[in-house]
């Protein structure tokens, strides 16, 4: 089996069957990943750059850690401050790319599409490590594959996205994921923070918590990103703890067992309290090691198949 693209820009139009492939893959390097010596030669001799214009900690140590397990080349550039001008620095800066003859593009920017313009000009693969409010697909993919590891399946699970689903690509990429993959997707969070034709995608819409905690077996707990917004969505940091944060007594409140993931960084004692942080029900540094297999996969795939 292949992959349908040569670039991973979305997990819209991915299908089942190709997001399960990229499972199986990644178990073979989950493997890997126990071992003494954590290396294969998979990509020895390709030359991979990791194009950050936007801060990351996790996704940028997350790739580079695959790449180099993989015994690629690795190139790292980064940007930051916002006073790049994008679009034609992008241009700029593929043309560079693509005199160096670089393999494979790990790409992340605030642009919403950044990493298609770039699989346009490029003959490089292109991997979006996160485009403005858009995607995130290698952190829904880690997710949903971490979903999978801890309840065996993802068909019929109910798995809600809590926080603020408007400036968050995490949740629009879990949203096309988990829909392809048979959950029963839910979001919930301040109204100001949903996207008012969200429910046209097949999610089911809480504006209550313990209503949301109720009808999940998976919370998908979001961070606020205050760089993002650009207005007032809720007065205040300690009124949205109070109102939205998932905490031990809500958790506890519930009956049944339910299952806390964060795709980090975790703003602790607001979206989510530092106890259910650290707490047994918590995924959230399983999520942090199986990123590292997912991209494995995802780079392997990529780059050796076509
Ligand atoms: C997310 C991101 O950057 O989109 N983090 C991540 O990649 N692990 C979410 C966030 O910034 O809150």
């Amino acid at each position: 089996m292949k992959l349908k693209s040569r670039h991973l820009l979305g997990l819209k139009g991915m299908d089942r069957n190709e997001i399960e492939f990229i499972f199986d893959t990644a178990l073979n390097f989950r493997e890997v990943l126990e071992r003494p010596i954590k290396k294969v030669p998979t990509l020895q001799g390709k030359t991979i750059v990791n194009l950050f214009f936007e801060s990351s900690t996790r996704t940028r140590i997350s790739f580079e850690l695959a790449e180099r397990r993989l015994s690629a080349d690795v190139v790292n550039f980064s940007v930051s401050g916002s006073s790049v001008a994008k679009g034609e620095t992008l241009k700029d800066t593929a043309r560079n790319i693509e005199a160096m003859k670089i393999d494979m593009v790990v790409i992340r920017h605030s642009s919403p599409g950044a990493a298609m313009f770039l699989s346009r000009v490029l003959k490089s693969s292109i991997i979006n490590a996160g485009d403005g409010t858009h995607e995130h697909p290698t952190q829904a993919l880690l997710d949903m594959f971490t979903i999978k590891e801890k309840f065996g399946k993802i068909d019929g699970l109910k798995v809600c996205i809590v926080g603020d689903i408007l400036h968050s690509r995490v949740a629009l990429s879990n949203i096309f994921g988990l829909k392809t993959m048979g959950a029963n997707v839910a979001v919930c969070g301040p109204r100001t923070l949903i996207p008012r034709d969200l429910e046209k995608l097949g999610v089911k819409v809480y504006y209550d918590i313990n209503q949301a905690i109720r009808n999940s077996d998976v919370l998908n707990v979001l961070r606020i990103q205050l760089e993002r917004q650009d207005r007032v969505f809720f007065p205040s940091i300690r009124e949205y703890h109070l109102y939205f944060g998932i905490t031990k007594e809500r958790i506890e409140k519930n009956n049944r067992e339910i299952i806390i993931m964060h795709p980090g960084p975790i703003n602790r004692d607001v979206e989510i309290s530092a106890d259910v942080a650290d707490g047994s029900q918590s995924l959230i540094l399983q999520q942090v090691l199986n990123g590292v297999a997912v991209r494995m996969a995802v780079l392997y795939l990529l780059g050796t198949q076509n």
